[in-house]
């Protein structure tokens, strides 16, 4: 994506990077310290002309940003004016520095104007009156005003007077006279956190602003050209929402404020006020609602806590410290995770601390936040991550002889949460991408047809669900609303699960946020209310029926929609906090926006009672609340920073000439073949592609990819993927999670730095310079041998394969089309040793077997380390093609397969034998209509 394409006249280019600014201001300090070295040393020259030209790169992005702010710029521009090198390269130094450390928002010095009179007060500090150093958290307040910009100074100034001594934050107005500037500002600038609106305001920015006006008038159809004036203020209010949801919103108008205030397309307002009312008010309220997102209340709590002088009579030593601080033997325990672990450790729900189990104070509060933050009716904490949170939601949702569709590759939470629950899986499969060992998503088309061949065949009510990774793994990430719209229209009271334990920073992105479960559901519920949506399900109707022919094949090439009157919004969303924002490992969420959410409440608190532990962590609990708190304040801005780098990393590893001989980072049009991707994006990187282009590729296309996922290809430089994690991390520090065949993963989040990545492009470069150095010294033979490696990992790949089926012992009607089965069953026949056999993987008996029979079924999960996938589920019946991929598989780890005795399998004899207990197969909701006696019994 275009970032800091040189030559880019318009200012909204930008809107993909804030580090762009901070790179014209490097670049304008490095100008005039040149000017100033000159200056030194006597020389005349065309300093003072470089100065010039960078400062007028800078300057039209600073109306967004409080600091350097006017009166700086103006004492700047006066420097320079009069030929003053030398102070202006100390002003520029120290406006640079300021900004690139942030020190900005605590040293009132920064804002002074005159670096020579130190010690003079400034009077345009952020600083509460009575000075000094505050500690206090900074943010900036946008005020869209219709005034003269020749009075912004003044007005400002006003504004500051409204600071208390009492104030617990302090912030600085930031002033723009439009609509559109407004927008630019709350994209622009990541510290805003509330704007105030003067009613009346004019709608044109005074910037050229092309993109800006594409994305208003073609992502969300509004023509700013023919806004009434007195619509203009609540129409930023909702355009700011849709874009920065956490902001807090508030109007200034001379109309009648009571109308307004109950009008509910205002109702993204926090306060409406009448304009000539004291201003304070304004002040207070801009503070409280912050404030409101600033507080979390467990750990708030948990920080009083620790201070009290308690002694604990409840098990848990650890609590207070007292016997490891106090140990000859494991103090420097102590030492090294600080007091404050300690002292905040009870095992006691009393003071304050609240019960997990049973929220009802400040952890429900805790909850009641997060839900606010991502856009969820409820939340729950989980303190063991979202394999737990998964197997929650299927315990909660699911009972035996449901149906759930779900991708194969899922993670394994999803295929033991069925076992769990005795959810059947009806299991449908990703598009493969056999070149790099690993799979995509799953085609729309597939889960239609699966709900098409069920309604066909007198099934679809057994169907619960439907579960979906987003992103997966490797970045695929799902056009969620449209995958709920279609599979609505076929069955209108469909649960979704998104799994999305990779992608919870995705609520603070603009970009991410439409495809996450919980931004479709929202989405998808706004637009069921509208008269185009009955209209579009109106003219569907009338060409293909009220109620859709599962046998008409012109449902599966359409976009099909629901009918607006049925439907019901059900969507669970799992999000690993851990995982992405800044929470201890194992902090999860279960986020629900579930209409129906009523008929499994108490399911729901027997689903936490079965998973939950009866000691949950304290500190895990806090954290998830402070995380919440960093992105609702933050977030917008981490998550930017965040895409930024993985868009350098992409194009440092593109550009260079050393490292681009040997290895290249996918692009989308590597990852995602052609067919899905209608809006015709090619890459973050392709010529063209600019914040617009991505967006229309984020509404359009069925699969996106998530730009923070780099796949980075290391079997061109004769690597495999585990060989070249473990390069990477035993000689380079440089850790990474997942690889493959002939790749490895890299994820840029909201903790990496422009630093970290210098560090991997000089790694990279270190790496393939020493390649260069051995193909040069070791001659022909070297360069062949290092060619046939290379042969060997890019092509000679093993075909990914499919899920086969369950046996017929463990499916209610063998004869149907869709092969769902009963998993739970086989999972416990395991259970008995004497019902189960083991086959060496390289045994001939194998061969043999899958040629004449009978039937190999596998007797427990085999899952291979990576790609991390089952290739083999309890019940399922072996073939061939699983066979040759494992036996082509270099990796070590493989779960499920014992090395010494082999494959574990089911006898068939056992296949169809009522389990211990009488469960199972002979006690399911839905009796099997066929016989469930096996074919080939052994
Ligand atoms: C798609 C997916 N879901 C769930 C999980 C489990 O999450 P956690 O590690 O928080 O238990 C993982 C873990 O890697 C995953 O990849």
């Amino acid at each position: 994506m275009t970032t800091t394409s040189p030559g880019v006249q318009n200012l909204d280019h930008f809107f993909s990077s804030s580090a762009a600014r901070l790179d014209r201001w490097r670049a304008l300090n490095a100008k005039a310290q040149a000017w100033a070295a000159d200056a030194r040393g006597g020389k005349s020259g065309s300093g003072r002309g470089a100065v010039e030209a960078a400062l007028a790169e800078v300057r039209p992005l600073e109306d967004f940003f409080a600091f350097p702010g006017h009166r700086l710029m103006k004492t700047l521009a006066e420097r320079i004016a009069s030929s003053d090198a030398l102070g202006t390269g100390r002003m520029v130094q120290r406006m640079s520095g300021a900004l690139l450390s942030g020190s900005y928002r605590n040293d009132a010095g920064e804002w002074e104007s005159s670096d020579d009179s130190a010690g003079s007060v400034p009077d345009r500090m952020p600083l509460a009156p009575g000075g000094g150093e505050t500690r206090r958290p900074y943010f900036e307040t946008l005020f869209v005003t219709g005034a003269p910009t020749a009075n912004f100074p003044q007005i400002a100034q006003e504004l500051r007077r409204l600071r208390r001594v009492e104030d617990p934050m302090i912030y600085e107005p930031v002033l723009v006279g439009s609509f559109e500037d407004a927008m630019m500002g709350i994209i622009m600038n990541g510290k805003i956190e509330a704007v105030v609106i003067y009613d009346g305001i004019p709608v044109p920015s005074q910037h050229d602003v092309p993109l800006l006006r594409d994305f208003l008038n073609v992502h969300h159809q509004l023509d700013t050209s023919s806004l009434a004036p007195r619509d203009v203020g609540v129409t930023l209010a909702q355009m700011i929402k849709r874009v920065r949801p956490e902001l807090d919103l508030y109007l200034l108008t001379d109309r009648e404020v009571e109308k307004l205030a109950g009008d509910p397309a205002a109702s993204m307002i926090r306060r409406v006020f009448y304009e000539v009312e004291e201003l304070t008010e304004v002040h207070l309220n801009i503070l409280e609602g912050v404030g409101d997102r600033f507080s979390s209340p467990h750990f708030d709590n948990l920080k009083k806590y620790a201070a009290r002088p308690i002694a604990t009579f409840h098990a848990l030593p650890i609590a207070r410290g007292k016997s490891i601080m106090k140990s000859n033997w494991i103090r420097d325990m102590g030492e090294f995770y600080g007091q404050n672990l300690f002292l905040a450790e009870s095992s006691s729900t009393a003071g304050g601390l609240d019960s997990m189990l049973e929220p009802t104070g400040n952890i429900k509060i805790a909850q009641e936040k997060f839900a606010r933050a991502v856009g969820a009716d409820h939340v729950f904490f989980v303190t063991n991550g979202t394999s737990t949170s998964n197997k929650m939601v299927y315990q909660a949702v699911t009972k035996p002889g449901d149906i759930v569709i779900a991708d194969r590759n899922c993670h394994k939470s999803h295929h033991y949460g069925m076992v769990l629950s005795g959810a059947q899986p009806l299991y449908v499969e990703a598009f493969p991408m056999t070149e790099y060992s690993m799979y995509g998503a799953v085609p729309l088309r597939t889960i239609k047809q699966a709900l098409l061949n069920l309604k066909a065949e007198g099934r679809l009510d057994r169907v619960k669900m439907v579960t979906l990774t987003n992103c997966t793994f490797d970045g695929h990430v799902y056009n969620t609303r449209r995958v709920m719209e279609e599979c609505l229209a076929i069955k209108p009271d469909l649960i979704f699960l998104w799994d999305e334990a990779w992608f919870g920073f995705a609520r603070w992105s603009p970009f991410l946020r439409p495809r996450t479960g919980l931004g479709a559901a929202a989405a998808l519920e706004e637009w069921r209310s509208t008269p185009e949506a009955l209209a579009a399900w109106k003219a569907q109707a009338a060409e293909l029926g009220e109620e859709l022919d599962p046998k008409d094949k012109r449902l599966l090439d359409r976009r099909l929609v629901p009918d607006p009157r049925k439907i019901r919004i059900r969507v669970y969303e799992t999000d690993s906090v851990h995982k992405s924002m800044s929470c201890l490992r194992q902090g999860s969420i279960v986020a629900v926006r579930d209409e129906d959410y009523n008929h499994h409440v108490s399911a729901f608190r027997e689903a936490v009672f079965i998973h939950a532990s009866t000691s949950p962590n304290a500190q895990i609990i806090a954290s998830l609340d402070v995380a919440r708190r960093q992105m609702e304040l933050e977030g917008y801005e981490l998550v930017m920073r965040s895409i930024e780098i993985a868009l350098t990393i992409r194009r440092a590893v593109a550009e260079h000439p050393i490292i681009s001989k040997y290895f290249h980072v996918l692009g989308a049009d590597a990852m995602i073949p052609a067919e899905f991707r209608a809006s015709g994006f090619r890459d973050f990187l392709a010529p063209g592609t600019n914040w617009v282009t991505a967006l229309k590729a984020v509404r359009e296309d069925e699969f996106f990819l998530d730009p923070t996922r780099m796949t980075l290809v290391c079997g061109s430089a004769g690597f495999d993927g585990t060989s070249f994690k473990n390069l990477l991390a035993a000689k380079y520090n440089v850790q990474l999670n997942k690889t493959s065949r002939n790749s490895v993963l890299f994820q840029s989040n909201i903790n990496n730095t422009r630093s970290d990545v210098a560090l991997l492009i000089k790694v990279l470069l270190e790496i393939s310079q020493q390649i260069d150095a051995e193909l040069a010294e070791g001659g022909e033979s070297a360069r062949a041998a290092f060619a046939a490696r290379v042969k060997s990992l890019m092509e000679d790949v093993p075909d990914l394969p499919n899920f086969s089926r369950f046996h017929d012992g463990y499916r209610d009607d063998p004869g149907s089309v869709t092969l769902e089965g009963n998993m739970r069953d086989a999972f416990f026949a395991a259970y008995e040793e004497n019902d189960c056999e083991y086959l060496p993987l390289m045994s001939p008996k194998i061969d043999e077997r899958l040629k004449s029979g009978p039937e190999l079924v596998s007797a427990n999960f085999v899952i291979p380390y990576p790609p991390g996938f089952p290739i083999m589920v309890p019940g399922q019946v072996i073939a061939s093609d699983t066979i040759d991929y494992m036996r082509k598989l270099d990796v070590k780890e493989i779960h499920g397969y014992n090395g010494t005795r082999g494959l574990k399998l089911i006898k068939l004899a056992a296949i169809g034998k009522a389990p211990p207990g009488g469960q199972g197969a002979k006690a399911r909701t839905a009796p099997p209509k066929g016989k469930t006696a096996t074919k080939s019994e052994a």
